[in-house]
């Protein structure tokens, strides 16, 4: 992996650039929430975040480039995310980065944000092992069997809200603010989980759907019958617990069938501690080994884009700059560039 590129990130609300040397070397990144704007309006405005990262992204690019001491010249490629997520946002992003390529004279590298989380708790790692990949986000939910780099194969998604959506759902009829899965983590350390028995739903449905909606109505439903300040961490630790009971035991029924001895969490909701721990647990239980996505890796970051797209590098895939942004997912995600 001989190579230097940056990678651009601006599918939803973070605007992030990256220069990263042979597939592991950090050499910079940059990101720059726009939570602090969305904030009021209680979850994402497209046009606020496309307007957004208009606004800081020529900089931020600069500034990776300078943090990265590195001239455009001195890159060999540029990449950028291409879907799914906000179309507005995501044409931002890869209008600037094909702009740079064609003004250097780079190839494009097209990445998509699935594989970018799903791939992240590989990052710096020569090889994707086979294993069971869960990425839990504010906007995915997906068991995901990895076969090697480029073979996926998906085995379920939720049916409707993505678990960081439960979270930051939640956390507003709670008014913890946006986005409440930190708040609601906290909060729950000091509550009991078991004093409230919130639904695990489709825990045995025997696949490897998912659905959160009912979850989220049966904790507005039991909000109106009127509960006490001090019951809000047993709430937290309850509705936690409901969530994480259901993703753990989902993912290792995947591990379990698909014969893989490794399962791997990404995304946002990854950084929960009591899920972390729940799935390292059951691992333990069922022979299994347990990888999580490295901290700055977890939420939104241009560092899981220059990655994957220094793996497709390395191959030789890359995208003319007359490529569309895809704002919705694609079943066939990575395999279709
Ligand atoms: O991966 P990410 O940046 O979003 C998407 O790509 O969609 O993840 C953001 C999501 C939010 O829903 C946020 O509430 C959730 O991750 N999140 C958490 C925690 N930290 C972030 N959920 C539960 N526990 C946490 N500690
Ligand atoms: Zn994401």
């Amino acid at each position: 992996m001989k190579s230097t590129l940056l990678a651009i990130e601006s599918s939803c609300d973070e605007t992030a650039v990256a220069v990263l040397r042979d597939g592991s070397d950090v050499l910079s990144h940059v990101v720059a929430s726009q939570v602090d704007l969305h904030a009021p309006y209680g979850g994402v405005v497209p046009e606020l975040a496309s307007r957004s990262h208009l606004e800081t992204l020529p900089q931020i690019v600069n500034q990776a480039l300078s943090e990265a001491a590195v001239d455009i010249s001195g890159l060999d490629a540029i990449a950028a995310t291409t879907g799914p997520g906000l179309a507005a946002a995501l044409l931002v992003g890869s209008a600037v980065a094909k702009g740079l390529a064609l003004g250097a004279g780079l190839p494009f590298i097209s990445v998509d944000h699935v594989e970018g989380h799903l791939l992240s708790p590989f990052f710096g790692d020569e090889e994707i092992p086979p294993h069971v990949g869960l990425i839990v986000s504010g906007g995915h939910t997906l068991l995901v069997d990895v076969h090697e780099f480029r073979k996926y194969e998906i085995l379920g998604g939720t049916r409707d809200d993505a678990s960081g959506e439960a979270f930051d759902k939640v956390a507003k009829l709670l008014n913890l603010g946006y986005p409440g899965g930190v708040q609601i983590e906290q909060l729950a350390i000091g509550g009991n989980p078991e004093r409230f028995a919130f639904p695990r739903s489709m825990i045995d449905s025997g696949d490897f759907q998912f659905s959160f909606s009912g979850l989220k109505t049966s904790v507005r439903y039991f909000l109106g019958k009127g509960i006490q300040d001090e019951d809000i961490p047993d709430v937290c630790a309850g509705f936690q617990e409901a969530i994480v009971d259901v993703l753990a035991a989902k993912l290792i029924a995947a591990a379990r069938q698909s014969g893989h001895c490794l399962v791997a969490l990404s995304g946002g909701v990854s950084a929960n501690r009591r899920l972390q721990d729940k799935v390292k647990e059951l691992c333990l239980a069922n022979g299994l080994e347990c990888r999580v996505a490295p901290r700055a890796l977890r939420t939104d970051n241009a560092l899981m884009i220059a990655h994957v797209a220094s793996r497709m590098l390395e191959q030789g895939i890359f995208s003319g700059v007359e490529s569309n942004v895809k704002p919705n997912f694609d079943q066939h995600f990575a395999s279709s560039n």
